[in-house]
């Protein structure tokens, strides 16, 4: 039976029980407006804890001044209905005044160096300090041995790992694999905004990562298998943030041919005032 929690005071005591009588604690960070990939990420969690921890909490911090705060989407009775089936056992819902006591303008900010100001970074300058602060405060309230976080969001993860690493949390962190609608689309709470028209469009995302890899793998130098997939979703209607392979940690590839290893070949594009993202993580034998 899910609990639904919205002051500091009960989750700590909630958390503290479990502690006391030997419980590990997973903790799953969202932003509401919950759908199946978010729920794959509470079964993954569940598998690894004896008690998940959803938190839903539409963090002012790492949206920008022209961005969505305000018409996000917001559905907390269906969201604690899909989280009461899917195995959560309590719902963390802090208000902003919980999470920000002084206001976010006086709030301590956490800034995750170097990767943090490329890719996403670059193109939304100071909303990666906003999530490294809302994640690391929320650490601190859930206290959890174990976090998972979706492999979609790929630099936020990186964010995240680097600043478990740096600050020394005691949290294990996993990664859940990308859940897609049938024709490709990443699954996220922003496809919804899509009209019908940009919602036919959008699984190009995909196929555009899935040809980046190909190309890739069959030889295609790195910045004009880049710049073909840049043109290729340009001429399907997206207005491009950009289309970049990477190594796996995130580090630059150079103009030549991809050698052996670890890549992920990353897209962030828009729609009309929508805006995706999507990666491809692969390797070159
Ligand atoms: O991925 C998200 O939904 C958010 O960035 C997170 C991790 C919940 C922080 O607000």
């Amino acid at each position: 039976m899910l609990e639904i929690i919205e002051e500091l005071a009960a989750l700590r005591a909630r958390v503290a029980e479990w502690k006391r009588l030997g419980l590990r604690v997973g903790f799953v960070p969202t932003m509401g407006n919950l759908h199946a990939g978010h729920f794959s990420l509470v079964r993954l969690a569940r598998r690894h804890a004896d008690r998940v921890v959803v938190s839903v909490f539409v963090n002012p911090t790492q949206f920008g001044p022209n961005e969505d705060y305000a018409r996000y989407p917001r559905t907390p009775v269906e969201d604690a209905a899909g989280l009461d089936g899917a195995g959560c056992d309590a719902l963390w819902m802090p208000s902003v005044e919980t999470m920000y006591p002084f206001g976010a303008e006086q709030a301590v900010r956490i800034r995750v160096p170097g990767i943090t100001d490329v890719l996403d970074g670059a193109h939304r300058p100071g909303h990666f300090d906003g999530v490294a602060t809302v994640v690391a405060r929320l650490f601190n309230q859930v206290q959890p041995d174990v976090a998972a976080f979706g492999r979609k969001d790929y630099q936020q993860l990186a964010v995240i790992r680097f600043l478990v690493r740096d600050l020394a949390m005691p949290i294990e962190l996993l990664a859940g694999e990308t859940m897609r609608e049938p024709d490709g689309l990443a699954m996220s709470s922003r496809n919804q905004y899509l009209d019908a028209g940009e919602r036919a469009i959008a699984p190009e995302l995909h196929r555009t990562l899935q040809a980046m890899r190909d190309a890739v793998d069959a030889g295609t130098g790195v910045q004009r298998a880049e710049a073909d997939a840049a043109a290729r979703l340009r001429s399907a209607g997206f207005d491009v943030d950009y289309a970049a392979l990477r190594r796996a940690d995130l580090s630059g590839v150079g103009d030549e041919r991809a050698t052996p290893g670890a890549y992920v070949a990353l897209v962030a594009a828009r729609l009309g005032r929508t805006r995706l993202i999507d990666n491809l993580a692969f390797d070159i034998d």
